[in-house]
């Protein structure tokens, strides 16, 4: 705040304001003209730097004297040029904008957040992150929260429209200080389209996969088909020789039957791999209706009893499970597989009495789940990855092709469903291994594909 003389212009009072923005003392200020201190809407400092102010003059305070109060705007400015930046950015970014205060309300919201959750910007205001997050993911916001105030924190989760609609986002959230108030700055992307595209690259791999199964195929076949040929072409030389021989040759035809089993043996295996390929291929027979899991389980049961039997006890645990729209020979062969599987991993030890235990249940979402358990020795872990490659076995020749599994995997896929392994030898016990199929229910399986988040 200056006082100046009215007359002659020049400075006669100046306080201490004055003297922090015109970086000049009181003395110094005094006797200059005011005009050569302003510059338009800026003060001109000591130092040569300038101040943008706002400047309110009141003539005639006293006889012959201006009071001229100065106002600096930098500050004011800045924040000014900020909010419009901020606003700028946030108008024109793609990705939601959010200030969270710290219990968790919504402070600020952008264009793009009222367009993706469906909101109003007024009512997005009124809401808090809590309303904003998809079923089940709730429970996280606490500890959240907490690492973003205290680190800045980037994840995933799952947030919902007005309208119910969840829809996948990624989310950076950090701290920042607005007006002296510690807030969490957000920004939430939508990744339902990058969700898209993992899936549809997972398809791709599905497909790669078959070709590997093709390739592996040339290659598994190669083989007991050598040895076919070449047992038949001992035969027929053995044959040839036997028929000059006459009458001496009983222990020949012993050797020729002894020829003749293992080169059924390699005809068999040849017949179980063109087998399994034959169904993942088949498409045009898949006829499918509304089917009980349970009903299909005792089927596959039954055609599994001379695996088990004298092996394990098997245990039926049927829960309630909703209906499934499938083909059911194709699901048979998925819990024959499993079954088999199960019955196998128990038949070499005979020190313990085992089990298989079958489990049908419901899921959270309403899901059929179906669960083969067995007290075998488990699956180990490397392995543990790879039993839904094609050829992954463990089992003697003649015993398993390393398909059921790569095969079972597919027709689950195929039926919109999936299917994991889970073992707990890790721990150093072995308590066995459970394969676990989750199909959709029937009516969600025959309703326009909805998104399954
Ligand atoms: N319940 C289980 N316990 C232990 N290991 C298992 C179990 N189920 C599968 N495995 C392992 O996974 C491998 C692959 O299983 P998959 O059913 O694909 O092929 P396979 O049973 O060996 O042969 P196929 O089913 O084609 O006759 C098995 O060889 C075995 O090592
Ligand atoms: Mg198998």
């Amino acid at each position: 705040m200056l006082v100046c003389c009215r007359s002659t212009g020049a400075v006669v009072d100046a306080n201490r304001a004055a003297e922090g923005l015109h970086g000049r003392s009181r003395d110094a200020l005094l006797g200059l003209r005011a005009a050569t201190l302003h510059e338009g809407l800026r003060v001109v400092r000591g130092d040569g730097s300038e101040v943008h102010v706002e400047l309110t003059v009141t003539e005639n305070i006293a006889p012959d004297r201006d009071l001229i109060v100065e106002r600096d705007l930098t500050e004011r400015a800045r924040r000014e040029a900020m909010s419009e930046r901020y606003q700028l950015l946030s108008k024109f970014t793609r990705d939601i904008v959010l200030f969270v205060g710290k219990d968790g309300v919504v402070l600020e919201a952008n264009e793009a957040a009222a367009r993706a959750y469906g909101y109003s910007r007024d009512e997005l205001l009124t809401h808090n992150v809590r309303d904003l997050r998809g079923p089940g993911t709730v429970g996280f916001v606490e500890a959240q929260m907490q690492e973003a105030f205290e680190h800045g924190i980037l994840f995933e989760t799952i947030h919902v429209r007005r309208n119910g609609t969840p829809f996948p986002v990624e989310v950076g959230s950090r701290s920042a200080v607005i007006d002296g108030e510690v807030v969490l700055l957000s920004i939430i992307r939508d990744i339902t389209e990058r969700k898209q595209m993992d899936a549809t690259l997972l398809q791709a791999d599905r497909l790669a996969a078959v070709g590997t199964l093709a390739a592996g195929v040339a290659h598994e076949i190669n083989n007991p088909l050598a040895c076919v040929i070449a047992n038949i072409e001992l035969v027929a030389r053995k044959l040839a020789r036997l028929e000059s021989e006459g009458d001496a040759a009983r222990a020949q035809v012993d050797e020729l039957s002894r020829l003749i089993d293992v080169a059924r043996e390699g005809a068999d295996r040849v017949r179980l791999i063109v087998r399994d390929l034959k169904t993942y291929a088949r498409g045009d027979e898949d006829t499918r209706k509304p089917i009980d899991v349970r009903a299909v389980l005792d089927g596959a049961l039954s055609m599994a009893q001379s695996h088990i039997r004298g092996h394990a006890h098997v245990v039926r645990a049927y829960g309630e499970v909703p209906l499934v729209y499938a083909n059911d020979a194709r699901l048979g062969q998925v819990f024959l597989n499993l079954i088999v599987n199960a019955a196998q991993a128990v038949t070499n030890d005979t020190q313990q009495r085992h089990e298989i235990r079958i489990t049908t249940r419901t899921d959270m979402a309403g899901r059929a789940v179906i669960e083969v358990t067995d007290t075998g020795p488990g699956i180990p872990d490397d392995l543990l990855e790879r039993v839904f490659d094609p050829f992954v076995t463990t089992k003697p020749v003649g015993e398993g092709t390393g398909l059921g599994l790569f095969v079972s995997h597919a027709i689950v896929a195929s039926h919109g469903g999936e299917i994991s392994a889970e073992s707990r030898t890790s721990a150093g016990e072995q308590t066995g291994a459970t394969l676990r199929v989750i199909l959709p229910p029937w009516l969600v399986a025959a309703a326009p594909s909805s998104p399954t988040l």
